[in-house]
C-alpha cells in the first residue's frame, strides 16, 4: 500500500498565519503539523508516501523531510496547481500509485489513541473503500455519513447544511486501486471542489464502502481553524507531558516498527540537538 499526504491548500481560515507558512508546517505544540499525519501512515506499516503540496511550499516540505531515508522511508514530491479539492490526489498521483492500494491523509488531521495502530493496520488489505465515522456537535463541517439502526451506511454528504447524522468523516481514507479511475470522473461540486466525498459515495453505491465508527478512546482534530489548532496543541501538550511519551514522533514509529535501526535514532539525536525533541530520543535509546 503507497500512502499520499495531501499538505496543499490556502490555509485561508488561518490567516495571517499562513500568508508566508503553509499550515501543514506549522507547531502543533513541539512538531510540525505534518510529523502527525505522517506517523499515522507510518504506523500502517507504509514506507512510500507522496507529499502533495502548493508550487511555493514545496521546498520547505522537501527541506524538513528529505528522501525519507532517514526514517527508512522512500518520501516523493509533487504540486498540486490550485486547490481544486481532495479527489485530485489520485489524478495527482496516479503514477505513484500505480497498481497498489492507496492510504490518503490530510496533512491537518491529527490522530491518537489507545489500539489505533492495530486498526489502521488492519486496513492494510482493503477491498474497496475504508472510511471512519467520528460523533461531533458541529458535523455541518465536514463530510457527514448517515447510518441506519443496524449501522448499515444509508448516505455520504460533503458539509450539508442540515446533517443527517452527527457523524463525521475523518481526514483518513483507504481505498483499492479503483480509486483512480473513480477520482477521473469525479465533477466539482457547488463550492468548486472535486470532493472526496464524491468518491465515498461512488464506493457506496458499488456497495463497496466500509465505514468504522472510532470509539470514544480515539481522539481526532482537524486543526483548520485558530481554535481547532488551539486545541491541538493543548491536547498534545497536556498528553505528552502527563504521560512522557511523545505523539508523532516519526523517529520513534520508525524504530519500534523496525524501519531503522540505532544508527538512524544516534543521527537524529545530533541533527535535533538540544532541543527536547532530541533529549526525547536521546532517552528512547536508553
Ligand atoms: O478534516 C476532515 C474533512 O476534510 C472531511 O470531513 C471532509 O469531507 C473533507 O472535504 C475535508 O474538509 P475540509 O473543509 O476540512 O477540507 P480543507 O479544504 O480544509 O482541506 C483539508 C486539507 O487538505 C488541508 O490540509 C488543505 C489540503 N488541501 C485541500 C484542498 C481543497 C489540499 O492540499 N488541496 C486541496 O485542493
Amino acid at each position: 500500500m503507497k500512502g499520499i499526504i495531501l499538505a496543499g491548500g490556502t490555509g485561508t481560515r488561518l490567516f495571517p498565519i499562513t500568508i508566508s507558512v503553509s499550515k501543514q508546517l506549522l507547531p502543533v505544540y513541539d512538531k510540525p503539523m505534518i510529523y502527525y499525519p505522517l506517523s499515522v501512515l507510518m504506523l500502517v506499516g507504509i514506507k512510500e508516501i507522496l507529499f502533495i503540496t502548493t508550487p511555493q511550499d514545496q521546498k520547505a516540505f522537501q527541506k524538513l523531510l528529505g528522501d525519507g531515508s532517514q526514517v527508512g522511508c522512500k518520501f516523493e514530491y509533487t504540486i498540486q496547481e490550485e486547490p481544486k479539492g481532495l479527489a485530485e490526489a489520485f489524478t495527482i498521483g496516479e503514477e505513484f500509485i500505480g497498481n497498489d492500494k492507496v492510504a490518503l491523509v490530510l496533512g491537518d488531521n491529527i490522530f491518537h489513541g489507545n489500539g489505533f495502530g492495530s486498526l489502521l493496520r488492519s486496513k492494510v488489505d482493503v477491498n474497496g473503500a475504508s472510511i471512519f465515522a467520528y460523533p461531533v456537535k458541529d458535523p455541518e463541517r465536514y463530510g457527514v455519513v448517515e447510518f441506519d439502526e443496524n449501522n448499515k451506511v444509508l448516505s455520504i454528504e460533503e458539509k450539508p447544511k442540515v446533517p443527517k447524522s452527527k457523524y463525521a468523516i475523518p481526514g483518513l481514507y483507504f481505498y483499492d486501486n479503483k480509486v483512480v479511475e473513480y477520482a477521473k470522473q469525479v465533477k466539482p461540486s457547488a463550492r468548486g471542489e472535486k470532493e472526496i466525498s464524491t468518491i465515498n459515495q461512488m464506493y457506496l453505491e458499488a456497495g463497496e464502502l466500509e465505514v468504522g465508527v472510532m470509539t470514544r478512546g480515539m481522539s481526532w482534530f482537524d486543526t483548520g481553524t485558530v481554535e481547532s489548532l488551539d486545541d491541538a496543541t493543548e491536547f498534545i501538550r497536556v498528553l505528552q507531558n502527563r504521560q512522557s511519551t511523545m505523539i508523532g514522533c516519526i523517529e520513534e514509529v520508525a524504530f519500534i516498527h523496525k524501519f531503522i535501526g540505532r544508527d538512524k535514532i544516534e543521527s537524529a539525536i545530533d541533527k535535533y540537538e538540544k532541543s527536547k525533541y532530541g533529549e526525547y530520543l536521546r532517552n528512547l535509546l536508553k
